[in-house]
């Protein structure tokens, strides 16, 4: 059976101060939560938030990393420096970093080997932009994406991976995927897994992102097909955040 996923992405969201009341404003709340729960976080806020969240069913992850272990890298930050101050996952591969800074098929597989190689439990983002799922690209897209951030993964790698499905159009915009569309195509991404890894892929958490909240979360995760979510908006309060959880 796969455990559900439900995991915060803050973005470029809260200082230290605001991590520390926000852990701890979720974690009475969080404490009886049947799903797995992450906080993927600021870089800056890594520390305060695995330190806060130390002993409780809350998880700590980043929202990038390094391919490089160290070294002429202005700006980025290693894995081993992710781990040292207490993350255990890694998103990679988000649309906004595709679109905003360089991030290709081939620098997210880069990333998600180092993060494997380092013990990060990777989250890989894929999805389509509006323009692809209209003009009939989807699957396309989503199999070259696969294909591109499994490039030379074995299977016991891909064990330890979460993919989170989320179609560009429905990130920060409030328009959900419906549950049809999200399932058929989480269905798709499990066949493009299955086609690489035979069996393994049945074990593979896909998490649905892209405008899940504690009112659509319960029928997109309905069918069974869904492992979870990646949760952007929703994910900056706690009240709000724990509606997904609980959903
Ligand atoms: P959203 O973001 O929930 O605000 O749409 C999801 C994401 O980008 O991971």
């Amino acid at each position: 059976m796969r455990r559900r996923i439900i995991a915060g992405n803050w973005k470029m969201n809260k200082t230290v101060s605001e991590t520390r009341d926000f852990v701890n404003g979720l974690k009475p709340l969080a404490a009886d939560a049947e799903c797995e729960v992450v906080l993927c976080v600021p870089f800056t806020d890594v520390a305060i938030a695995a330190e806060t969240a130390k002993g409780t069913n809350i998880h700590v992850g980043a929202q990038n990393v390094a391919w490089a272990e160290s070294g002429a890298f202005t700006g980025e930050i290693s894995a081993s420096m992710l781990k040292d101050v207490g993350a255990e996952f890694v998103i990679i591969g988000h649309s906004e970093r595709r679109a905003m800074f360089g991030d290709t098929d081939a620098t997210v597989n880069k990333r998600l080997k180092t993060a494997l190689g380092a013990g990060l439990k990777p989250i890989v983002c894929i999805g389509e932009t509006l323009d692809e799922r209209e003009g009939g690209k989807t699957e396309e897209v989503l199999a070259r994406q696969v294909k591109g951030f499994a490039e030379g993964l074995t299977k016991e790698d891909m064990e330890k991976v979460v993919v989170a499905y989320e179609p560009v159009w429905a990130i920060g915009t409030g328009k959900t995927a419906t549950t049809e569309v999200a399932v058929e195509t989480v269905k798709f991404v499990r066949s493009v897994l299955a086609e690489l890894f035979g069996e393994v892929a049945n074990g593979v958490r896909i998490q649905y992102g892209g405008s899940m909240n504690g009112n659509n979360a319960t029928a997109l995760m309905a069918s069974g097909d869904i492992d979870g979510g990646l949760i952007g908006g929703a994910s900056l309060k706690p009240e709000e955040f724990i509606k997904v959880i609980k959903a």
